[in-house]
This record gives C-alpha cells, structure tokens and sequence, in this order.
C-alpha cells in the first residue's frame, strides 16, 4: 500500500482546529450530536471483545429496514472509511482495475490508488446535471475489473440516481460477474424517493453506510456493509478481524440505542436541515456569479463561479478564508478545480449558515478582476 494524505483530511476543519472558523460550510454531515442529550446509559457495559461481525441486536435493526436483509448480511465496521477499506483491500489487486465515479468522497478514489491497481473513472460533469452516463459506463468494463464504485446521493454533489439508474448499473455488474459497491452514507438524508438498499437489489451489490452524515455521531466511528454474498462475507469479515478484530463496545452500544429512537432524533435534523436549504435554494436560484445542480439529497451541494462572472479564485479563497474564516470546500478535494466548492447546509447553525453565505458573496463582490 503508497499511503498519501488526502487534501479534504489535510486542510479539514477539524485538522485547521474548529476554534479558528466564524462560518463552516465545510463539513458534509448534520450537525453533531452530544452524548448527554442521547440518554443513554453506559455504566454497565462490559468493556469485552464484541462479536467480530458486530454487535448482533444492532445488525438486526440494520437489516429490519430493509426486505432481504438478515443480520448476517451486515458487517459492523469503524465508520463507513473502515467498510470501503475492507471492500477496496479485500478486493483488489495491483493487477486489477476498478471504476469509480469522479469527483466522489476521496477514500473511494485513494484507496484503490494506494492499492496501486489500474483505475478507469466514471466522469461526472455540471453540464450533465452530474448524472452517469450509463453507456460510457458499459464501455469501462474489462476482463480484469473487479468493482464499480459509486456514491449515492452523491458526495460532493447531492445527485440522487433513480430506481432505473440503479438497476442498469447492477445489471452491468451482474452481466460482467463484477461487483457494485454502492457507498449509501447519505441515503437516510434522500429528499424524496428513497432508494431501496443496494444489496437488496442483488447479490452483486454491496452496500456501505454509518451514522455519521445522517445522524451527527461521526466520533463513534460506526459504520457497516452489506452484502447477501457469502463468500463476500467470510472474506471481508477475515479483513475485519486481521485489521482491528472488532469494534468498540461503546460505539456499537451508543449507535444501537440512538438508532432504536432515530425517528424521534430525525425529526429536529430534517427540520434544521429543511430551513437552511430553504436559504440555501432562494439565495442560489437568485445569483448572479454563481450556478449549481440542485441536490436530491445529503447535506452538500456542489456550485460553481460562473465562467463569465470574472472571479480571480485565488483571491477569492483567500479572502474568504483569511478575512472572513468562513471555509467551504473547495474543488481540489474532489479532484475538480477550485471554481466548484462544496457547500454544507446540515452542520451550521441556522445563523452561521446566514452569515457564510453573506461571507462568500463579500469574497466574490472583493474578487472581481479588473477589466
Ligand atoms: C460518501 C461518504 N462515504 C463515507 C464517508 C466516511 O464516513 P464515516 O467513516 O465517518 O462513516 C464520508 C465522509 O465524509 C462520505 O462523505
């Protein structure tokens, strides 16, 4: 494995320190949640070993959400990072190549390179709404591919496939006997429409989520996979156990009890998020520098400076950054250029959300190249 650092870990708010940032637009999640508030009590656990594939009443609530699904199906991992490590290693070698689509969240593209395999990307584009281009997809597939891996909704973007999408992707994946690793992080922040779990859909599927984005509880690194494949789960259950045996007892715990009442915790996040998205659409649909994909879920969208708007973007980042600490991501995270920022709309306050976006019009207006 090349291990490199990535830019979205390197220059993330967490690494520039939280105490240095007025408005953060950065972050790709809901809001954080605080244990006192869960009510849950920890005094009596027992701080053993868990059962390697995870704690079984949890995996059992996972899988009651979906027809299909049985609580073998799903392996507990350290957040949805440590699943789509499991997938990338377990799967693939020097010699094989893999697709992704691009931009995505960086691990799914990272690993692989670190792997040091032949990778082919899915290319997304503005001009095409961000949607796959099915047919370019087919034509990746060769004899050596082991996956296609693919983000829905979509990080950096927001984009939501539809039920067709989907299924003339898994029917790519079982025609060339390949894998299809949908990473579903965002799926329980859909707008409309859910989608039903990938792996439901087929035993060529795996599906890979956590209670990060959706929930706000990102510092118990809890996470999961799923697949109907059984050899599939002998494999990256023996990837578990040689890379950390099991999980932490107190993540799974904290994760079962909040996902027993998350209907009542979804509530209060849906509402926050619904009134920022609501000052998010009317100040997007109103401006005149810049222009976006409307997300179908998540808690990101990915706009960009129009080309016309004659924006210096260096300038533009510094100021932003420097005068008025308010950080969005910028393109380079995703391996775009840094005329498209990614925008969080979960995590801020309602208030701070405000005034980000007030910020960033400040660095646009302070931005403008003389003619
Ligand atoms: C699409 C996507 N997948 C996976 C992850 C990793 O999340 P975690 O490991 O916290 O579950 C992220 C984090 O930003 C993400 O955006």
């Amino acid at each position: 494995m090349r291990y490199k650092r990535m830019p979205i870990e390197i220059e993330s708010p967490e690494q520039i320190g939280y105490g240095t940032i007025d408005c953060n637009l950065a972050e790709s999640s809901v809001s954080d949640a605080v244990l006192g508030k869960l009510d849950i009590n920890l005094g009596e656990l027992v701080l053993c070993y868990g059962h390697h594939l995870g704690k079984p009443e949890l995996r059992e609530l996972i899988a009651s959400e979906s027809k299909g699904i049985s609580a073998d199906d799903v392996l507990l991992t350290a957040g949805a990072a440590a699943a789509l490590f499991v997938i990338s290693t377990s799967l693939l070698e020097k010699e094989d190549h893999v697709i992704v689509m691009r931009p995505n969240y960086a691990t799914n593209i990272e690993t692989p390179k670190a792997i040091g395999c032949e990778i082919s990307y899915l290319d997304l584009n503005f001009e095409n709404g961000f949607r796959p281009d099915i047919g370019k997809l087919r034509g990746l597939v060769k004899a050596n591919t082991r996956f296609i891996s693919i983000t829905c909704p979509h990080n950096p973007t927001g984009v939501l496939l539809n039920r067709n999408e989907i299924q003339q992707i898994i029917d790519i994946a079982e025609e060339n006997k390949i894998y299809l690793v949908v990473d579903e992080t965002y799926r329980d922040l859909t707008f409309a429409n859910k989608l039903p779990l990938a792996a439901s859909l087929s035993d060529r599927a795996i599906s890979v989520s956590s209670v990060s984005k959706a929930y706000g509880l990102p510092g118990i690194r809890m996470g999961w996979l799923i697949t109907k494949d059984k050899s599939l789960q002998e494999l990256f259950l023996a990837a578990k156990e040689q890379i950390y045996l099991c999980n932490s007892v107190v993540d799974e715990e904290i994760a079962y009890h909040y996902l027993l009442k998350k209907e009542m915790f979804i509530q209060e996040i849906r509402t926050h998020i619904d009134l920022n998205f609501s000052v998010l659409e009317n100040w997007m649909t109103l401006h005149s520098k810049l222009e976006w994909v409307r997300p179908a879920g998540g808690v990101v969208c990915f706009p960009r400076i129009r080309k016309n708007a004659g924006i210096d973007i260096e300038k533009y980042y510094k100021i932003l950054n420097s005068t008025y600490a308010t950080f969005p991501g910028p393109g380079h995270w995703f391996e775009m250029d840094d005329s498209y920022m990614r925008i969080g709309f979960g995590w801020p306050k309602a208030a701070e959300f405000r005034r980000g976006l007030d910020h960033i019009d400040s660095a646009l207006a302070l931005s403008v190249l003389l003619k």
